[in-house]
């Protein structure tokens, strides 16, 4: 294992593999599966997000495994369209019926109005929660929208969590975000099903050097840059891969690094949010977004 946490500037500590609990449309994958999986490989992380639908659900399963809530670091996200942020973190608390919430993150820079005018909601939280909230932080802001925030901010995000793999390593937001000392995590770090990245000629090649995975090169990749990774699997063996990672040589980072300058290898890999109709996400434009306008049909 390359680094097992990072230090968050609440001087909190996130383990920097966290297991995504978004398990696609409600019954694709089997969440209570996935947690219990994940619990007993060895998982401390959980990333949640009341648009998931399924905070309870990783409450449940915390709770029935009898790890010490001490152990365990986990996140939650302000559903969008929320402008009562203390009400709805105390939804997702109650749902999650657990002490604490390590890390509330507003899920879209699209949460409310205006994303400034929230963040003060979400600082507003340390004082009215103290002690229900440890650190708060954001989402899916990119180096436009994390300019727009943070001459506002009275507390400086503790987490950036963005789409992030080889295919879309965002140099730019994580130079930024390590200017502020803002730990970036990476959700969709495999690439989803059928990843491009997992058959990547590059990437198999690294895997077959150094004795190990695809998948275990591609998150490596990310937790040795400084980036921490959300993966999801609901299988036993690809699990335990997922949070015994390794380190990699320079040259290898080198190649890992270099992939993405080939356009057929770049692109976002997350389609969920994205209506290719309109060519917007959760309503905004790739400008608006401050994103790249990387076609996403492009590596999938
Ligand atoms: P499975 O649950 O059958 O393992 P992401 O985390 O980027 O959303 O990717 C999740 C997808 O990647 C799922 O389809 C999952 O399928 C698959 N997956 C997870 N871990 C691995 C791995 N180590 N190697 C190959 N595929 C994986």
């Amino acid at each position: 294992m390359v680094t097992e946490f990072f230090t968050l500037n609440t001087g909190e500590r996130i383990p920097a593999v966290g297991l995504g609990c978004w398990m696609g449309s409600p019954g694709a994958f089997d969440l209570r599966k996935g947690m219990e999986i994940a619990l007993k490989a060895g998982y401390r992380h959980f990333d949640t997000a009341a648009l998931y639908g399924n905070e309870d659900v990783v409450g449940d399963s915390i709770r029935a495994s009898n790890v010490p809530r001490s152990e365990v670091f986990v996140t939650t996200k302000l559903a969008n369209g929320r402008n009562d942020v203390q009400a709805a973190f105390d939804e997702s608390l109650k749902k999650l019926n657990i002490d604490y919430i390590d890390l509330y993150l507003m899920h879209w820079p699209q949460a409310t109005d205006s994303f400034v005018n929230c963040w003060k909601q979400m600082e507003n939280l340390l004082e009215t929660r103290k002690g229900k909230v440890k650190s708060i932080g954001i989402s899916n802001f990119s180096v436009k929208t994390l300019n727009e925030l943070l001459p506002h901010c009275k507390v400086i995000p503790a987490v950036n969590q963005i789409e992030s793999h080889p295919y879309l390593p965002e140099w730019d937001v994580v130079d930024l975000c390590k200017k502020h000392n803002i730990v970036v995590t990476a959700y969709t770090p495999l690439g989803q099903a059928n990843s491009p990245i997992l058959k990547d000629a590059d990437i198999m090649r690294i895997a077959e050097e150094t004795h190990t995975t695809p998948g275990q090169v591609t998150l490596s990749w990310n937790v040795q840059r400084g980036v921490g990774v959300l993966p999801k699997s609901t299988n036993e063996t690809r699990a335990a891969q997922n949070i015994d990672l390794i380190t990699l040589s320079e040259d290898q980072m080198d190649r890992i690094n270099k992939i993405s300058e080939n356009p057929a290898r770049f692109g976002r890999l997350n389609k969920i949010v994205y209506d290719p109709a309109s060519d917007q996400v959760l309503g905004w434009s790739m400008e608006k977004m401050g994103w790249e306008k990387t076609p996403y049909h492009r590596a999938a």
